[in-house]
């Protein structure tokens, strides 16, 4: 962020140049203006008195983070998909590529928590947990994992709520692809076209079959440069839930999640989903 020189003053000699920053505002500065910094830097309210409580919290706000700018380029490329601007798409979804490094990179701190380090502020956090993230529900669904189950936590809560229930029934980001594929000739059937979007996108082999023909064509091509965004998605959302279930399995074991889940057994078996099926097994196909 810049901020404006200082006009030339009268004592100085009229060539020096003016090296240091404004101090003078009148009401707060531009930049908490902008960032909001005193709000943002004032919402770690901790529940126990460990003080290794601190970093569990600021990581998972700072995932949240991640999680929202995530979301916007997804719909931003969702956006674009629709309108056949693949390389809008394809710009957003690099851009998602470095956040989703990023936010993996934010696992470093809890890694290595060790059960007893856990332990130590674990009871406080009550019944609360990570599941009941909305931005990372609806960080799902534009993957196209939707489920009407999960909006149930958020009964409470008007505005996660509605978010959530118009992302439910919005085409996935996949959805638009798949979209995307039939309006560029690709032999995809109505019943994926007008498929219920509110449900979870299953396998469907006629997309498998149009991936396979991108990857066996041209790979400068858009749509083959299209899968090749969305598959570093995949991956790197695969990568996320992994590095999640091994810092749950090395700071809980097998003990139950503090949302009610049987912990690492549940995990496991939704970091076994694969996020765009068909881009994954139509690589068998080429
Ligand atoms: C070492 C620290 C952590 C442990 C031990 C842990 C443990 C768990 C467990 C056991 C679950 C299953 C649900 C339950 O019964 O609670 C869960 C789910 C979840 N956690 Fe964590 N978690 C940790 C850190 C985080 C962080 C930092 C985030 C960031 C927001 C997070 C986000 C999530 C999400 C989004 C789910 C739902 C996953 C899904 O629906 O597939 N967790 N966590």
């Amino acid at each position: 962020m810049s901020h404006k020189a200082h006009p030339p003053s009268e004592a100085a000699e009229p060539e020096t140049p003016h090296l240091d920053p404004n101090l003078d505002f009148a009401g707060t500065t531009p930049y908490e203006d902008y960032v909001k910094a005193d709000v943002l830097t004032h919402l770690q309210h901790t529940l126990s008195d460990d003080p290794g409580e601190m970093v569990f919290l600021v990581t998972t706000q700072v995932m949240e983070l991640w999680f929202t700018v995530i979301v916007h380029e997804w719909e931003t490329a969702a956006d674009a998909v629709r309108r056949d601007d693949v390389p809008t798409a394809v710009a957003a979804l690099k851009r998602s590529v470095r956040e989703l490094e990023a936010l993996n990179a934010s696992w470093k701190p809890l890694g290595q928590l060790t059960p007893a380090q856990f332990n130590s502020y674990r009871s406080a956090l009550g019944e609360g947990s990570g599941f009941q993230s909305a931005m990372y529900r609806r960080l799902e669904f534009l993957l196209g994992e939707k489920s009407a189950s999960m909006l149930v936590p958020h009964r409470g809560a008007p505005r996660a709520h509605a978010e959530l229930e118009k992302a439910l029934h919005e085409p996935s980001l996949y959805d638009e692809v798949v979209r995307l594929l039939a309006r560029r000739g690709h032999a995809i059937p109505e019943s994926v076209l007008n498929r219920d979007v509110s449900q979870r996108h299953d396998h469907s082999d006629a997309v498998e079959a149009a991936w396979t023909a991108v990857y066996s064509g041209d790979q400068d091509d858009e749509l083959a440069r299209l899968g090749e965004a969305l598959t570093d998605v995949a991956e790197l959302v695969w990568r996320w839930r992994n590095d999640h279930l091994v810092a749950t399995r090395r700071a809980m074991g097998a003990k139950t999640g503090t949302g009610g889940s049987a912990g690492v057994a549940w995990l496991e078996k939704r970091a076994r989903k694969n996020v765009f099926p068909e881009l994954w097994t139509a690589r068998s196909h080429v």
